[in-house]
């Protein structure tokens, strides 16, 4: 069934593809009328700036350079090879028209150092999507600053405090709820903006325990982070009675809107009472999630809370647009310049060509695509659904493979590793971790009917091969560039070198 082969290239690095001197183009194009080559730079960067050597870059034609990119990309796998169903990430096929925009020269040769009259698009541009975000939400304002979602928590977290600290009461109010269903992100966020995080655990139906968080909740706390939906796809039904308790003690609360694309047009944080949201544009807002690049989370706040926004924000007089830094008790900044421009580009692009009406469609087509996914699936053998029976999915749903695993000795990561023979991405795995043999499946609304059939075939081939000989599956990835890899090995932290400084220890070891 799988007729799938990933290339195999034993490609060097890009410093060993270009080792000679033979032919390295040094043509550096300012605009489509001028080039530019060293000396014309010599004469443009003042003399105080310029290197003494040249630097060690490798010599590359363009061929050269296009052939290595494409051979890397032969040996991996994205959203525009097939279906990436990875759980908590929205690996959605984003439209190529909002790359076009976020790549023309418009955006890409314009400068934060800039004199505002010189970049009063950019201004606007920023100024509207911090307005639809608002909008979409219920939030009164959004700063675009932080860089990822988990940038976006530690943003909101800081702010948080800095509410307590000008309320006068965060001497007492160090504690910050966070249910054992949330992204494993908002614990880190709370913490390192100086909370004690208190884990409420989900009840059979997979929300929060009422009767624990209310134990948990008092004057000490400082307020509750709330991924909704949660990590298991189930919206919480007592979002307003949660959002109620916590007030009443004076808490504030957070909503992480990373999952937004299930709800977005249908229901907003604002109206339930919410009072910070962060958004991942890298996910819900045609930037895909993963891969290195740049993100971008923003963080939209109520009206009470706007002064503590970081800076600046962007402002409108009615006629210009300025960057706005009229925000008193601002917690400073979180990040250079304004956020990454190119990323809110994006978002801006595909929010406009989607409209309000597109944005609902996509909430209704990817609830739609991951409870058809939460039906099929566990009606194969060895696969189950836990918590939450008979609750519809939002965005994603967690399959367990717990009996598969006892029936055949084949775990989710098998299976997940078995998936990738066949062409397509296999969901996460192991999260969240009150599931056993996790795997969490997120198809995204861009899935079509066929393609979710398809994966749904590869589960049910995958739980034959398993039930009659299970070898195929145990030994996975037979198809892929990189077959099965040393797990042991590769979480071993002598293998890990992340810096310099890191690998010079290692050598001093013996
Ligand atoms: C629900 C949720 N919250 C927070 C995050 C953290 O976002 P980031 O990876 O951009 O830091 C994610 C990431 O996927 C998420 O799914």
């Amino acid at each position: 069934m799988t007729g799938f082969r990933q290339a195999r290239w034993a490609e060097p690095p890009i410093f060993k593809v270009g080792r000679s001197k033979r032919r390295r183009s040094r043509i550096l194009y300012l605009d489509e009328n001028q080039k530019m080559g060293g000396d014309d730079l010599k004469r443009l960067i003042p003399e105080n700036l310029l290197r003494r050597d040249e630097p060690n870059l490798p010599a590359l034609s363009e061929v050269d350079v296009v052939r290595h990119f494409t051979r890397l990309s032969q040996v991996n796998f994205g959203v525009d090879n097939g279906i990436y169903p990875l759980g908590s990430c929205t690996m959605k096929y984003s439209p190529k028209v909002n790359d076009a925009v976020a790549n023309s020269d418009k955006v890409h040769w314009i400068h934060p150092h800039q004199d505002e009259s010189t970049v009063q698009g950019a201004l606007e541009i920023m100024y509207t999507l911090a307005q639809w975000l608002s909008e979409i939400t219920g939030m009164h304002s959004f700063t675009l600053q932080p860089s990822a979602g988990a940038h976006g928590e530690y943003t909101g977290a800081l702010i948080i405090r800095a509410c307590h600290q000008e309320r006068g009461d965060l001497e007492t109010r160090r504690e910050i709820i966070v249910p054992d269903s949330a992204h494993g992100t908002n614990l880190a966020s709370a913490s390192m903006a100086g909370f004690r995080v208190v884990v409420v655990p989900s009840n059979q139906k997979g929300c929060v325990d009422m009767d624990a968080l209310e134990s948990a909740v008092s004057e000490r706390t400082a307020g509750l982070m709330l991924t909704n939906p949660n990590t298991l796809g189930i919206f919480e039904e007592n979002i307003l009675e949660i959002s109620r308790m916590i007030h009443d003690v004076g808490g504030l609360l957070y909503y992480d809107g990373a999952n937004l694309n299930a709800v977005m047009g249908k229901t907003r944080p604002g109206d339930m009472g919410f009072d910070i949201v962060h958004l991942n544009l890298h996910k819900t807002f045609s930037t895909p999630h993963g891969g290195g690049g740049p993100g971008a989370g923003p963080v939209g706040v109520v009206e009470a809370l706007e002064g503590f926004l970081p800076v600046p924000t962007v402002g409108c007089d009615g006629e210009h647009f300025y960057l706005n830094y009229d925000h008193p008790q601002t917690i400073g900044r979180v990040g250079g310049f304004y956020g990454n421009f190119e990323v809110l580009v994006k978002a801006y692009t595909y929010i406009h060509s989607m409209g309000g009406d597109g944005l609902s469609r996509v909430a209704e087509l990817s609830v739609l695509n991951a409870n058809y996914l939460a039906h099929k699936i566990p009606e194969i053998e060895g696969f189950s659904l836990p918590y939450g029976q008979g609750i519809p999915r939002k965005h994603e749903c967690v399959i367990s493979c717990s009996k598969l695993k006892m029936d055949t000795g084949v775990t989710a990561k098998d299976v997940a590793k078995r998936l990738l023979d066949f062409g397509v991405h296999a969901p996460t795995m192991y999260f969240p971790p009150i599931v056993e043999e996790a795997l969490m499946l997120e198809p995204t609304e861009t899935e079509s009917l066929e393609e979710l059939d398809r994966y749904v075939d590869i589960f049910a081939q995958i739980s034959r091969e398993a039930y009659e000989d299970p070898t195929a599956v145990l030994e996975a990835p037979h198809n892929t560039s990189v077959g099965a890899l040393d797990e042991v090995k590769a979480s071993h932290p002598r293998t890990f070198c992340l810096s310099w400084r890191m690998r010079k220890k290692q050598e001093r070891k013996p």
